[in-house]
């Protein structure tokens, strides 16, 4: 659907239409990708970063953030461990943890390759010879969020870090061939309507394949600690408006989502969403790879977690998918 700056600012600011707007998100999701749920199983594998991003918690100046990373074994363990629940796409996230350099990723990419699967790459800002690299090894998919494309904000937010050099990232990842997944959070300091609305057209205009829309969530142990944060309102909001801009692409309901209230991402796969990305990642990490407070599930078990999310999709009449639920394009 094409709407224009201005019809984006005002139904992201009315919130008396949000009911309608949700619904009919909803509608557009149906019609254009189904009722499918893809699962994709999420890899939290370093919370070691070599940036320092205002908002984040695992930032290289949160001396409180108790650091890991697995081992490159490890790490494809709890990949196979996660194909053989079923999970037909594999995400491996992480900070900018230069231990993983080039060749190890390569290796990784390879070994879990042979479980069946597509995988997402997450691991930040990296060379072109590092994504071509990655890419020849078997990595199907990337998901970089651009987070704002206010410039001015992105450099207030990520001091040390260039907002071009970001978006060079992802034209070098949609060049190599991977499917290109981004987004932004909503609820930053200073953001406006206006520069949401401008977010929204960003993601269209460079055709992602994926992307999603996460509440920035104050992490106490960072310079926006006292910061008010996003709603889930308004982050839904965003979402429904993304899905009618581009109504075939993959759209996580995310986990911040579900941070800020208990069904946030059933709400968020009502409004527009069709893919979940339930925590893979095994004991004590999934509490360290901590981005904002209040994360869920971090006592739980993968296969805990695989199970409530099916309950949860299957009660609201979706079905989940069982092929790599990559873009479709319509
Ligand atoms: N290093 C990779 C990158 O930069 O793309 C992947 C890891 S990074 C932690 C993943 C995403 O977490 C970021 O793109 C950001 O949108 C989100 N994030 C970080 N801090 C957050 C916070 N306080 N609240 C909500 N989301 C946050
Ligand atoms: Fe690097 Fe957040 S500052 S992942």
């Amino acid at each position: 659907m094409d709407l224009t700056k201005e019809n984006i600012i005002s139904l992201l600011t009315d919130e008396g239409n949000e009911n309608e707007l949700l619904k009919k998100a909803d509608t557009v999701r149906h019609l254009n990708v189904g009722d499918e749920v893809h699962l994709r199983g999420l890899i939290e594998f370093s919370n070691i970063c070599r940036n320092n991003c205002l908002y984040c918690g695992i930032r290289r100046g949160n001396a409180a953030a108790k650091r890991y990373h697995m081992e490159p074994e490890e790490l494809v363990k709890t990949a196979r461990k996660a194909a053989a629940m079923g999970f037909k796409t594999i995400v491996m996230q992480s900070g900018e943890d230069m231990f993983y350099t080039s060749d190890k990723m390569c290796r990784i990419i390879e070994a879990i390759k042979k479980f069946d699967v597509a995988i997402t790459l997450s691991v930040g800002e990296r060379s072109y010879d590092e994504y071509k690299a990655w890419r020849n090894a078997g990595a199907d998919r990337y998901l970089m969020r651009i987070e704002t494309t206010d410039k001015d904000l992105y450099h207030k937010l990520d001091p040390q870090m260039s907002w071009q050099h970001r978006f060079d990232c992802l034209m070098m990842i949609k060049e190599l061939g991977y499917e290109l997944g981004s987004g932004i959070m909503v609820g930053l300091p200073e953001q406006s309507a206006e520069s949401i609305a401008d977010d929204l057209l960003f993601l269209k205009g460079i055709g992602v394949d994926m992307s999603g829309i996460g509440p920035f969530i104050p992490h106490p142990e960072t310079p926006l600690a006292d910061c008010a944060g996003g709603t889930l309102n308004l982050a839904l909001r965003t979402m429904a408006i993304m899905r009618l801009l581009m109504p075939d692409i993959n759209i996580p309901a995310t986990t911040a989502m579900e941070s800020l209230h208990p069904k946030g991402r059933i709400m968020a796969l009502q409004a527009g969403a069709n893919v979940v990305m339930p925590n893979v990642t095994e004991g004590e990490y999934r509490r360290l790879y901590e981005l904002y407070p209040g994360k869920i599930c971090v006592d739980d078990t993968p296969l805990h977690c695989r199970s409530c999310i099916g309950m949860k999709i299957m009660s609201i009449g979706r079905t989940i998918g069982t092929g790599y639920g990559g873009h479709k394009k319509v």
